[in-house]
């Protein structure tokens, strides 16, 4: 039986940079989840024969929000439904199966890297038929009809067993139950020398992935333990918890310190990685050394002939704005295409549609191919063991001859988290009022050589997308502005710093960038106007 609900819009169901991302209480707010989904089935429009993935990273609140959207999915007139095996999916493997299987689209519920439980954030991220997040003028139009929404339809039956693979029905619409790690296993044996990888492997090299409690774990030991022969073990926190046991499953330097200690210590193995809760984002680590996401992103595309799926050549590359140069430079001396495109994967999506790029990544810990239409933190990993393979040499060695061939760029990102709103756009605006004005000035050592907001045209559906402040030096330095998108509540400015080295290698990075820093919280005010010296989070 279809039932239709009286409801009252909420009007702060505006996506950000990924998908709907709200503290888990709001979304357990009578009416809000459903309302949210009754928006997008009201965009979408005509439903009947469309087909949607369904899945999840398992975080609290997952199941009985995969339990509305299924009921829902029924009542509005969906054909069918692929779900992962008890709710779990992770972004990559979702849009594999999206894609594979040429459905109209998918839900991945998670709010990706940020804390998960009660008291944590919860998230749901729409892909259309492209397998990648929708362009802004959907979620735009998604956004008009939440606000003003006046019922939904929900179908009145028990929930369904999402722990029984096969097939389904509910309120007379199709389930299929998948096994949410086979068919990305697949993919993945179908790009990399699976063979090559064992033989590493065999030959006693050691790793150590941590899922961090979040989705990846059941993927990574079938792939890294299974199929290649890992030591048992080598996957740590891999199961799925509903609160990540308390971890803040973003792999970087700060929330993955565990890692990062134990690659510092005696114990260290040869090789270590980390994946965030939904598994797009990864962490890559040597022995007592880190490789920055945008090395990782150019070293991975100097090396595309040691991957057999991009043996035969690969098209260009594409970068988001904020992420350092240094894939910039590959592209150039390997004469490939190359897009610095805004914030957010969703902007790779036309471009990889278009055949333009095949590699794309971001500073935030983002690396992938054109395999799929989002980020992939297993692929980087496999990757990177292939280099290793191919090259018999170690990360630190991998990223050192990068260096020496291209030169480095120094890089890091400084977050100010927390601060209210009004502050974060007045900071923005006011600091855009004044960039014209910053050309030619001096601070300390740099010279400013331009200062613009950064514009983006796409080549292909032509949009035009503005994110971002851009402050330049004669030195070819910058420091780039920007507010977080993805935060569920007040603001996050972000101000990321970059010095490109030719010969000067073996910098500390922090204190390579002083001057800039200095320069960057002088020149948008970041004391005067938010009480902060200091970063709250440093990548
Ligand atoms: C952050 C990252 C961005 C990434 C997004 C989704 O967005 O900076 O690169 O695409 O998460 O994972 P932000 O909070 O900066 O808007
Ligand atoms: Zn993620």
């Amino acid at each position: 039986m279809i039932k239709v609900i009286a409801t009252t819009p909420y009007d702060d169901q505006k996506m950000g940079t990924g998908g709907l991302r709200k503290k888990t209480k709001v979304v357990m707010q009578p009416n809000y989840f459903e309302n949210f989904m009754q928006a997008i089935f009201n965009t979408i429009g005509d439903l009947k024969g469309k087909t949607f993935v369904v899945g999840g990273d398992g975080r609290y609140f997952n199941d009985t929000a995969i339990q509305k959207l299924i009921k829902m999915a029924a009542a509005n007139g969906v054909k069918k439904l692929i779900v992962g095996q008890n709710g779990f999916l992770s972004t990559p493997a979702s849009s594999n199966i999206l894609l594979k299987n040429k459905t109209d689209g998918g839900f991945v519920l998670s709010a990706s890297h940020n804390p998960g439980g009660l008291d944590g954030d919860f998230g749901i991220k729409y892909a259309n038929e492209t397998g990648g997040q929708i362009p802004t003028k959907i979620s735009d139009k998604i956004f008009e009809n939440a606000k003003v929404l006046t019922e939904y339809k929900i179908c009145d039956g028990p929930d369904v067993d999402l722990s029984k693979l096969g097939r389904q029905e509910v309120c007379g619409m199709e389930i299929e139950v998948i096994d949410p790690v086979d068919d990305y296993v697949a993919m993945m044996k179908g790009i990399f020398d699976f063979e090559a990888l064992r033989k590493l492997f065999a030959n006693g090299f050691t790793m150590r992935f941590d899922a961090m409690n979040a989705v990846t774990g059941p993927y990574a030991r079938r792939i890294f333990e299974q199929e290649l022969g890992a030591a048992k073990g080598s996957v740590i926190n891999a199961k799925p918890l509903p609160d990540f046991g308390g971890l803040h499953p973003d792999p970087n330097m700060v929330h993955a310190k565990p890692l990062v200690d134990f690659m510092a210590s005696p114990e260290a193995t040869d090789f270590a990685a980390a994946n965030d809760g939904d598994g797009d984002r990864n962490m890559i680590l040597g022995k007592n050394f880190f490789v920055t996401p945008s090395d990782s992103l150019a070293i991975i595309t100097d090396n595309y002939d040691k991957v057999p799926a991009y043996q035969k050549g690969i098209y260009g590359v594409a970068k988001s704005m904020p992420t350092s140069t240094a894939v910039e430079r590959v592209a150039s001396a390997r004469h490939l295409d190359y897009y610095e495109v805004p914030t957010g994967w969703k902007y790779f999506v036309n471009l990889m549609d278009s055949n333009r790029i095949t590699f794309s990544g971001e500073e935030s810990f983002g690396t992938g191919s054109s395999h799929i239409r989002e980020k992939d933190g297993i692929w980087a990993v496999l990757f990177w063991l292939s280099i290793i393979a191919a090259t018999g040499k170690s990360v630190q060695e991998i990223t050192e001859e990068f260096w020496h061939k291209y030169g480095r760029s120094y890089y890091v990102r400084f977050d100010f988290e927390g601060m209210p709103t009004e502050v974060g756009d007045k900071l923005m605006a006011d600091l855009e009022n004044r960039l014209p004005s910053l050309k030619g000035k001096v601070y300390g050592d740099y010279t400013v050589s331009e200062a613009a907001p950064f514009v983006y045209n796409d080549p292909v559906d032509h949009s035009s997308t503005k994110n971002g402040l851009i402050v330049k030096f004669t030195d070819g330095s910058r420091i780039v502005y920007r507010l977080s998108g993805t935060g569920s509540s007040g603001a996050t400015l972000r101000v990321y710093i970059e010095r490109y080295s030719k010969d000067q290698l073996n910098g500390d990075p922090l204190k390579m960038l002083t001057g800039l820093f200095n320069a960057a919280m002088e020149i948008a005010e970041v004391p005067e106007r938010t009480g902060k010296h200091q970063a709250d989070v440093v990548t």
